[in-house]
C-alpha cells in the first residue's frame, strides 16, 4: 500500500500545478481518400509560467495542435484543460500569434493596441502607449501597418497580444517570415518582455536554435499522426549562448530526433 502513495499524490497534485493540460487529444480531417489522422492521443502538461517549445516535421500537426489548445478548433476526442477547466473556445486569457500576422491593416499601431481594450477602461490610452514603448515603437503609434518594416510589424503584433495581459501566449512560427537577423532580435525582445511580465508560453517553431534560445522545455513531435517523440529540458541560464558546447550538444540531439544527423 505504501508503495502506491507517491503515485496517488502525483495524480492529485498534477491538475493543480498544470496551467495547460492536453489530455488524450485526437484530431483528424476528412479527405477524399478517407480520414487523415493528424493527432492520435496526445498528452502533456505545461506548468504555470513555463515556456514550452514544440518542434516537429512539416505537416505533422503542430498548427492543428496549437489551434486546438488555443480554442479555435475542437478536438475529435480528448480535452484541453486550462487551470483545470475544459477549454472550449478562445478567451481573453490566451492570445495566439501566428506567422501570418494579426494586426488590422486599416488601423494605426495605437488603434490596433486599443482594439483589445474595453472602451470603459480608464487608462486604456496610457496602456496602449506603454506597450508601444515596450516593444520599441514609440514615435510610430500613428503609423499604419503598411508603413512599418517587417520587424516593426512583428513588434506591433506582440504589443497587441500583450496589452490585454493574457496569461498564456500561444505562438505558431511567429518569427519565421522574418530574416535570420530580425528573428534573433525578436527572440531577444521577447525574452526581455518575458523577464518583466509573467506569461505561460507555448511556441511552435521549426528553428531548433530558437527553441534552445528561448524555452524551458522542448517537445519533439513525431511525423503525422503527431505524438511526443522526445522531451528535452533546457536548463541553461539566460542569457543563453546558442554557440556554447552544451547548447550545441542539445541541438545535435534534437536534430537527431528529427532525422537530421550533423557531423560533430
Ligand atoms: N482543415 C483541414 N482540413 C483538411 N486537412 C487539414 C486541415 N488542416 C490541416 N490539415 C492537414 O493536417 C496535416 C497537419 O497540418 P498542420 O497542423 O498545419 O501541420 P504543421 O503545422 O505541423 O505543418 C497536414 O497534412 C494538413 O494538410
Ligand atoms: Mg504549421
Amino acid at each position: 500500500m505504501s508503495t502506491d502513495a507517491p503515485e496517488v499524490a502525483m495524480s492529485i497534485a498534477s491538475p493543480m500545478t498544470a496551467k495547460i493540460r492536453i489530455d488524450k487529444v485526437v484530431k483528424g480531417f476528412p479527405t477524399q481518400k478517407g480520414r487523415l489522422d493528424v493527432i492520435s492521443g496526445l498528452d502533456f502538461e505545461v506548468r504555470d509560467g513555463e515556456f514550452v517549445a514544440i518542434v516537429g516535421p512539416s505537416g505533422c500537426g503542430k498548427t492543428t495542435l496549437m489551434n486546438i489548445i488555443a480554442g479555435f478548433l475542437a478536438p475529435d476526442a480528448g480535452n484541453v484543460l486550462v487551470d483545470g477547466k475544459p477549454r472550449l473556445e478562445p478567451d481573453r486569457n490566451g492570445v495566439l500569434i501566428t506567422q501570418q500576422g494579426s494586426v488590422f491593416p486599416w488601423l494605426t499601431v495605437k488603434q490596433n493596441l486599443l482594439f483589445g481594450l474595453p472602451d470603459e477602461m480608464p487608462n486604456r490610452e496610457a496602456l496602449a502607449d506603454e506597450y508601444a514603448d515596450l516593444v520599441g515603437l514609440e514615435g510610430f503609434e500613428n503609423n499604419y501597418p503598411h508603413e512599418l518594416s517587417g520587424g516593426m510589424l512583428k513588434r506591433a503584433e506582440i504589443a497587441r497580444a500583450l496589452v490585454v495581459k493574457p496569461q498564456i501566449l500561444y505562438m505558431d512560427e511567429p518569427f519565421s517570415a522574418l530574416d535570420a537577423l530580425m528573428s534573433l532580435r525578436m527572440q531577444n525582445e521577447l525574452l526581455r518582455i518575458l523577464a518583466k511580465e509573467k506569461h505561460t508560453v507555448m511556441l511552435i517553431t521549426h528553428d531548433v536554435e530558437e527553441a534552445i534560445h528561448l524555452a524551458d522545455r522542448i517537445l519533439v513531435l513525431s511525423p503525422r499522426p503527431a505524438r511526443i517523440q522526445a522531451s528535452f529540458d533546457v536548463s541553461l541560464p539566460h542569457p543563453r549562448r546558442v554557440s556554447s558546447p552544451e547548447a550545441q550538444a542539445l541541438r545535435v540531439s534534437i536534430l537527431r530526433e528529427l532525422g537530421v544527423e550533423l557531423a560533430v
